[in-house]
């Protein structure tokens, strides 16, 4: 972790946010290769969710929503955590992670409280059974200071116009799927979609955790790829299970290695309150297995819930079965920051070539940040001028990087740390018969090929 985090500085893929002011927490910004990066991923979950469905269409909504909508969606009431304060530190805990940190030190019993499940408000009446005055607190070592668990919203506020009432309180949304609920009537009346059909979006959404952390993995802004399947009940089940596979198989079709990708059923303690059954797709991160996308049963609650909040009527009425109902959801639902963390971790290598250690980024074509390194042999006699113009030539059809300064072997090299697949290298023999060297970064083969036939072979190769 701490090696990509590093190569993610050092070549531009992430800086920390507001830097020259020492920082914001865990507020990150993504920089020339970054942002490259989370748009060739965003662009490779658009191709595979929408392009490749006939049913499925997208959408772009906006972060601020009617503050009834979170209401409706159970946000309000349900998106909190109980909450312990330090009265000494004024250090803040998730309630639960005190409780898991006691238990794996047997401490629990002497302060009381059973067999607390995990997280979600109906669990506050279990974590207050703890004598929370008795308690130690673990940043300061206090015994006594700890505040009974408070159950704390963890939607992040903010005032519309110009007085800060309570009248313009607006929320950032926490997920990007309620944009997609309220604008389901005028997608079905305007798209000519039927009941089984999808409704994708890419976004950003908020949320005030209280521990962010682990690099770009948990953070309070972050982005989110989510499509929302809509279909006939009864049918639920069938997509569920249609859904985790195409999911699951999409990681490995990004380039996600097999054996650091599994499936975890929620258990019904797990289970958020607007889902009857889920799984996650989780992957071995340095710090453990943990969730990379979430695929929810979500069954007809979030229309249901609209229909009783708006008053609109968001039943499905199919011409063909004369049917009218409303449809259940079945939900995908990726982090596109997390995503772009696993790429990373997944890609990162070391090995020795040509008695040289590398570091190699072996990241799938369709989403590495420059496709193709363009150098010149030697900076002299023509041969720079020769690789410029083949590199105007590729840009129209991939992103190309040129550099002609410093050891061949070392130009490779900054190539591969950044997971550039092909670097193709102007010699003199170019100049005698209109060929170059074009080389691969994870098989280090080299053939020449000629500049007329260059834009092709990419081409080719990231058709693959
Ligand atoms: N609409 C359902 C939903 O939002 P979720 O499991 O809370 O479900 C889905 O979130 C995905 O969003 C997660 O699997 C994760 O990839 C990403 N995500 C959630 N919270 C995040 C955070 N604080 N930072 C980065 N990514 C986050």
């Amino acid at each position: 972790m701490d090696k990509v985090v590093s190569l993610c500085k050092r070549r531009g893929f992430v800086f920390q946010s507001s830097e020259i002011y020492g920082g914001l927490s865990s507020t990150w910004d993504y920089g020339p290769l970054g942002v490259a990066l989370k748009n060739n991923i965003a662009a490779f979950w658009w191709r595979e969710m929408t392009q490749l469905h006939e049913n499925i269409v997208g959408l772009d909504a906006a972060i601020l929503m009617h503050p009834r909508v979170w209401e409706a969606s159970g946000h309000v009431a349900g998106f909190v955590d109980p909450l312990v304060d330090c009265k000494q530190c004024k250090a803040r805990f998730k309630a639960q992670d005190l409780v898991k940190t006691w238990r794996n030190k047997k401490k629990l019993e002497a302060l009381g409280g059973g067999d607390i499940p995990e997280g979600g408000e109906g669990h506050l009446e279990e974590l207050k059974k703890i004598r929370w005055p008795e308690a130690l607190c673990p940043t300061c070592g206090t015994t006594g200071s700890l505040t009974e668990p408070r159950l704390f919203n963890l939607m992040l506020k903010t005032f519309l116009g110009p007085v800060e009432e309570a009248a313009a309180t607006v929320y950032m949304r926490p997920e990007t799927a309620q944009g997609i609920y309220v604008n389901y009537l005028n997608v079905v009346n305007t798209s000519r979609v039927k009941v089984p059909f999808g409704i994708a979006q890419i976004g950003k959404a908020f949320r005030n955790e209280i521990t962010p952390g682990n690099f770009i993995f948990r953070t309070r802004e972050f982005e989110q790829m989510e499509m929302q399947f809509f279909v006939k009940p009864g049918e639920d089940t069938k997509w569920l299970e249609y859904w985790r596979d195409a999911r699951f198989n999409y990681y490995l079709s990004l380039g996600i290695k097999r054996d650091k990708l599994r499936l975890h059923r929620h258990t019904q303690e797990e289970l958020a309150h607007y889902a009857a059954d889920a799984y996650d797709i989780e992957y071995e991160f340095p710090f453990g297995w943990q969730e990379l996308e979430g695929i929810h049963n979500r069954t007809d609650f979030d229309l249901k819930r609209h229909t009783e909040y708006s008053g609109k009527d968001l039943n499905f009425f199919d011409e063909e079965t004369k049917e009218r109902f409303t449809p259940y959801i079945v939900e995908t639902s990726a982090g596109l920051n997390r995503t772009l963390l696993v790429t990373l971790l997944d890609a990162y290598d070391e090995d020795v070539q040509e008695g040289e250690p590398r570091t190699v980024l072996r990241l799938s074509p369709a989403i590495a940040p420059i496709k193709v390194g363009i150098f010149s042999l030697v900076k002299k006699d023509n041969l720079p001028e020769t690789a410029d113009r083949i590199a105007e030539d590729l840009r129209k059809i991939c992103p190309v990087f040129t550099d002609h300064q410093g050891s061949i072997g070392r130009r490779y090299r900054r190539m591969d740390e950044i997971g550039t697949p092909w670097g193709i290298t102007v010699d003199y023999q170019t100049l005698q018969d209109q060929t170059v060297t074009l080389r691969d970064r994870d098989s280090l083969e080299q053939i020449r090929v000629s500049v007329d036939l260059l834009g092709d072979e990419i081409r080719r190769r990231l058709a693959r």
